[in-house]
């Protein structure tokens, strides 16, 4: 077993902030286990990144019922983690987990019917080998189903105690002031929206769903805040073999463009001028937007994990700053 730091020392290095209004405090830097959490890496990295993070302050843990590869092994991964190391720690962990990207064959196996929605958390709750998650997303907004179906299957999973609270992902601004009214109409606790905001990814963000999701009483989960790592400036020569994109990842194409690694350069140079890394300042800047309850990044190493934390030291931008980011 890890030898944790005393709790005093883990959350002096982290900020907690509420996520919109609700009792829902989430760590600022939040971990992610989308990839970099699966089969290949082994258990014992796996687990070596999440004490390491724990250690750190970070105690908004985001999972996804497909996330791993395979889908499903972040979640037995982290379920294992969880039942041999955490135990002692679970109510101090805000554990979230989604469904709705395709998981199972067939035609129930994806999006946001009821019968998906339930099936896949109970699945995640046997992966995870809990009773109940902490925060339970709607993964993606679902064109065919009626929202009021998805919103109905949200609200039973509270009810059956099979979630404390929801959120939302990925919802354009009018399908989430829909289907918060209509949650908040059941009386369920919908607290967060999940989007992809970074300093390459701010045009939706910014024009319409950070302002819908506090006017709607949510707060904003922020991920990819790196654009999956391209924002630390490590592809300016090229793709090292160690990235995501040298692993082969198929979801990183859409950052890694020459716009998005010279506009990397940039960063780099505002980092520098605020004595930051780049992977740093594009957290930061991520985070200097109190709507954003909390930004949830990715980390293939534990250096990795230490030098994004500490980019809480310095959340402010003055607006020549933010003028060299535009
Ligand atoms: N709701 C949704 O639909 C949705 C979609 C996507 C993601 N998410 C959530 O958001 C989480 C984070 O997404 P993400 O992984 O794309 O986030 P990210 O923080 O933008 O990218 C993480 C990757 O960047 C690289 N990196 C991180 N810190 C670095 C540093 N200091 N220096 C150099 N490289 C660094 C690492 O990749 P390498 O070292 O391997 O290059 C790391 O795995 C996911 O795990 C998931 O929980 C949600």
């Amino acid at each position: 077993m890890h030898d944790y730091q005393a709790s005093d020392a883990r959350y002096a290095q982290m900020n907690v902030r509420v996520c919109g209004r609700s009792g829902l405090k989430l760590s600022a830097v939040g971990l992610g286990l989308w990839q970099s959490f699966g089969t290949e890496e082994g258990h014992d990295a796996c687990f070596r990144r999440v004490a390491a993070a724990f250690d750190l302050g970070i105690t908004h843990i985001d999972l996804a019922d497909n996330y791993g590869p395979p889908p499903g092994m972040a979640e037995t991964l982290f379920g294992l983690v969880l039942a041999r190391e955490f135990k002692a720690y679970r109510d101090e962990l805000v554990v979230a987990t989604k469904a709705g990207h395709a998981m199972w064959p067939g035609p129930y196996g994806d999006w946001g019917s009821r019968k998906h929605l339930i099936a896949g958390l109970d699945q995640s709750l046997r992966r995870l080998r809990l009773d109940y998650v902490d925060l339970f997303y709607h993964h993606r907004p679902d064109p065919a189903t009626p929202l009021e179906e998805t919103v109905g299957a949200l609200a039973q999973i509270v009810r059956q105690g099979k979630a404390l609270y929801i959120g939302l992902s990925k919802y354009p601004a009018d399908e989430l002031r829909r289907a918060v009214a209509l949650l908040h109409a059941e009386g369920v606790p919908c607290v967060a929206h999940q989007v992809r905001y970074n300093l390459i990814d701010r045009a939706e963000p910014e024009q319409s769903q950070l302002a819908a999701a506090q006017e709607a009483g949510l707060g904003t989960v922020a991920f990819s805040p790196l654009a999956q790592g391209v924002l630390s400036g490590k592809y300016a020569a090229g793709v090292p073999a160690d990235s995501r994109a040298g692993r082969g990842s198929p979801f990183i194409a859409r950052h890694l463009t020459d716009a998005n690694v010279a506009f990397a350069r940039k960063v780099q140079a505002a980092a520098a001028a605020r004595g930051q890394t780049p992977a740093q300042t594009a957290l930061a800047w991520v985070l200097r937007d109190p709507r954003v309850a909390s930004a949830v990044i990715g980390a293939s190493s534990v250096a990795q994990l230490r030098e994004n934390v500490a980019a809480l030291a310095n959340l402010r931008f003055d607006a020549a700053e933010l003028a060299a980011l535009e």
